[in-house]
């Protein structure tokens, strides 16, 4: 791993001397504890691209303070596990998960246990594990990722537990070392927050408000990644469409696709999540004039029920968000169109549910991420009546998976015959084949090199497997 990782570790500025010296202090109680060898950290991200890039923040000051890292929970010095609380299942997962930690402990029990991300800016957690879980040495929130060093530092010194999540710092700070797992696709995050609250969301509560980066180091950070080889980078945002609020620069999301556009080089540009509420023309106009901008566009619209997302705070109508996706379709050639939607929202009927169902089929989605609405405690939904069984969610949950496959399936069933620009991207351990993504990031896969990791390539579509497209490389 050491060889890997160095080859990938970014840095955009220079660490600052503090962060930089407490590391170095970490790097030498380390290694004094393990009698020189290189200590090492397994780390585990749970929930959105939002934490695999605070994980890869972490794991950057993990690496320049010594550290290798390990797949095997039981030979690691640290662990640190970046939780989720966006359902109520992804909290039971960390749980369950953590409470397994306990027998490692035993057989090992120099071994740090941290917990963050999350699920650990609700002091209900933190309470619960404070108790319930004395093997754990660290807590820390969202808002404490730059303070890791230090916190980690305290803890080795000091040999006592700390939880350090009620920390309202809103600095976007520029100089943490960034360990990305692969070296020709990584994120960028543009913001962080969120101000939306729409009614079901946990988000807006355990990631603060809404902010942005300044272009300058947006655009610098992709520069580096390109010149550096990089062939993809997504943008990241809770609601991208919003950014560049609060910035004393004039600068819309749009304008700064376009800025980063510009840049020479072979390689695709994502980025996730959009609004509906804030999806302008001007950004459907970007993509379709851009050079390297995915013809993907991922726009979750939740509910198709016009009256369940006046109650989700969703600022938009289904009226509203089909004309969006009409300009979008008239303007971008092979659009792909991909969604997230929560079924059994509280007060939804039947019909409401239906309306969804139609939304589903108008459209014609490329893919869907599918939720069963999970109440979380603190938001306004949490105190609404929720009087339709589980039973009964799930019944329309299958339904609309249902309607989806078929859709999913007929669309790649018509790319059969084309030629795929594909960004290959690993081994598919499965079936030996290579898999990549197209533009719109639909999985393509085909017999090959390993070589061709890391490159674009065309692919001619052979056959479609419900939504994954299979090939042979030209
Ligand atoms: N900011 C992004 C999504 C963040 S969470 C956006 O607004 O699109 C990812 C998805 O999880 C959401 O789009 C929503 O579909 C789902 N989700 C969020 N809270 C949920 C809840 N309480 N129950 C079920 N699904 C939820
Ligand atoms: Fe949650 Fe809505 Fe914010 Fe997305 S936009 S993170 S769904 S509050
Ligand atoms: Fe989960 Fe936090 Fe992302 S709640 S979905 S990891 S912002």
């Amino acid at each position: 791993m050491g060889e890997y990782a160095l080859a990938n570790i970014y840095q955009f500025r220079e660490t600052d001397p503090k962060t930089a010296e407490l590391l170095g202090l970490i790097g030498e109680i380390m290694n004094v504890r393990k009698r020189g060898e290189r200590p090492l950290a397994y780390v585990h991200t749970y929930g959105c691209q939002q934490n695999v890039s605070d994980s890869e923040k972490i794991k950057g000051m993990l690496f320049t303070a010594g550290f290798d890292f390990t797949d095997d929970e039981s030979e690691a010095d640290f662990i640190l596990f970046n939780t989720c609380a966006v359902r109520e299942h992804a909290e039971d997962r960390v749980f369950g998960n953590v409470g397994a930690l306990k027998n490692i402990k035993r057989r090992h029990p120099s071994v740090i246990i941290a917990l963050c991300g999350c699920m650990m800016e609700q002091k209900s957690v933190s309470d619960r594990i404070y108790k319930s879980y004395p093997f754990v040495n660290l807590v820390f929130g969202t808002h404490s990722v730059s303070r890791f060093p230090q916190l980690l530092y305290d803890v080795l010194v000091n040999s006592k537990r700390i939880i350090d999540n009620d920390v309202e710092d809103n600095t976007i700070y520029e100089n943490l070392p960034t360990l990305r797992d692969k070296n020709f696709k990584g994120f960028i995050p543009i913001m962080y927050g969120c101000d939306n609250f729409c009614s079901y969301c946990i988000v807006p509560y355990v990631r603060g408000r809404e902010r942005s980066r300044e272009s300058k180091a947006v655009i610098d950070e992709a520069r580096s990644m390109i010149e550096a080889g990089y062939k993809e980078i997504t943008l990241l945002g809770q609601n991208v469409n919003s950014y560049g609020k609060g910035l004393n620069e004039d600068i819309t999301f749009a304008g700064l696709l376009r800025e980063i556009d510009k840049i020479e080089g072979d390689y695709i540009l994502r980025f996730m999540t959009s609004h509906p509420k804030d999806c302008t023309h001007e950004l459907i106009d970007t993509i379709a004039n851009s050079k390297h901008i995915s013809k993907h566009l991922h726009l979750p619209f939740q509910s198709g029920s016009s009256r369940i997302l006046k109650e989700m705070n969703r600022r938009y109508t289904r009226e509203k968000y089909l004309d969006i996706i009409a300009y979008a379709k008239e303007k971008i050639d092979g659009l792909s169109l991909t969604s997230d939607v929560i079924v059994g929202f509280p007060g939804e009927t039947y019909e409401d549910f239906l309306e969804t169902l139609s939304l589903v089929k108008e459209v014609e989605y490329t893919s869907l991420y599918t939720f069963i609405y999970s109440r979380r405690p603190g938001t306004p939904a949490a105190k609404l009546p929720d009087v339709v069984t589980s039973e009964e969610k799930s019944k329309w949950f299958t339904e609309l998976l249902k309607t989806q496959e078929k859709i999913a399936a007929e669309r790649c069933a018509s790319m059969v015959g084309s030629v795929e620009r594909v960004l290959v991207e690993e081994v598919n351990e499965k079936n030996g084949l290579l898999s990549g993504r197209t533009s719109g990031n639909i999985i393509v896969e085909a017999p090959g090199d390993i070589e061709l990791i890391g490159t674009f390539r065309d692919v001619k579509i052979t056959e479609a497997r419900n939504w994954i497209l299979r090939g042979e490389f030209i």
